[in-house]
């Protein structure tokens, strides 16, 4: 039985003192959650996130990091920084910063190696465009994406990673993929992972779906066998539907 976990993506949004009253809001509605419950904030909120944090089952990670561990890389911040200000999981590879930020499969997976090697939790993204989906592309460019991303991880390190299966096409625009589309990509990327490191470990291993997912959708998709909880945009930065998702999420553990 996999842990789901429901993750908050603030994305560019919310000032220190917003995010800290936000958490602030959010904490007596998610205490009692059977889930993991995480927020993934902007660089300069981590620190006034961890403080709003602290004493709840809230967990708190950044949106992005560099692979090295220090150096001339103006702007970047690195995994043992963000371990340093108390971030327990990591976003990488989400599509925006893929396409507005030129992220590959390479650098991704640079990341993701980084992070693991400091202890932090990374969240990877992978999805298809709408282009991609409707080609028929869909399943071999998940499949592709997930496999590099976790290249040079053992299979015990893999069981320990969030893998999120988000369709750019899903992404803020209110359109969220089928329950029945969602599960059934979430079972190709876990196949995936059973191709390279097998059964045993693509079990473990804990998928989030995300795009539009909200108040309304998310019993639907939380109901779903492959689907491990979700990675949430927009109805992450209000703490009512927040807490909607994460009980959702509750609700399918026994
Ligand atoms: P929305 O929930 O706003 O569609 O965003 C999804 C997302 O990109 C989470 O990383």
């Amino acid at each position: 039985m996999r842990k789901p976990i429901i993750a908050g993506n603030w994305k560019m949004n919310l000032l220190p003192g917003e995010g800290a009253a936000l958490i602030a809001a959010l904490k007596d509605k998610v205490a009692g959650a059977k889930c993991d419950v995480v927020v993934c904030v902007p660089f300069v909120d981590l620190c006034a996130a961890v403080e709003a944090a602290a004493g709840s089952n809230i967990r708190v990670g950044a949106q992005n990091m560099h692979w090295e561990k220090s150096g001339a890389f103006t702007g970047e911040v690195s995994a043992e920084m963000l371990k340093a200000v108390g971030a327990q999981y990591v976003v990488l590879g989400h599509s925006e910063r893929r396409q507005y930020f030129a992220e590959t499969d390479e650098t991704v997976n640079k990341k993701v190696l980084s992070a693991v090697k400091n202890g932090l939790t990374p969240i990877i993204c992978v999805g298809e465009s709408l282009a991609q989906r409707e080609s028929g592309e869909t399943d071999g460019l998940v499949s592709a994406q997930t496999v590099k991303a976790l290249s040079g991880l053992a299979g015990e390190q893999v069981k320990d990673v969030i893998i999120a299966y988000e369709p750019i096409w899903a992404i803020g625009t209110g359109k969220t993929a089928t329950d029945a589309q969602a599960n059934e990509t979430i079972g190709v990327i876990r196949a995936a992972i059973a191709g390279v490191y097998g059964k045993e470990v693509a079990d473990a291993t804990r998928i989030q779906y995300g795009g539009s997912m909200n108040a309304k959708n998310c019993e639907g998709l939380m109901a779903q066998a492959e689907i491990d909880g979700g990675l949430i945009g927009g109805a992450s930065l209000k703490a009512e539907d927040f807490s909607i998702i994460v009980a959702a999420a509750t609700a399918t553990v026994q």
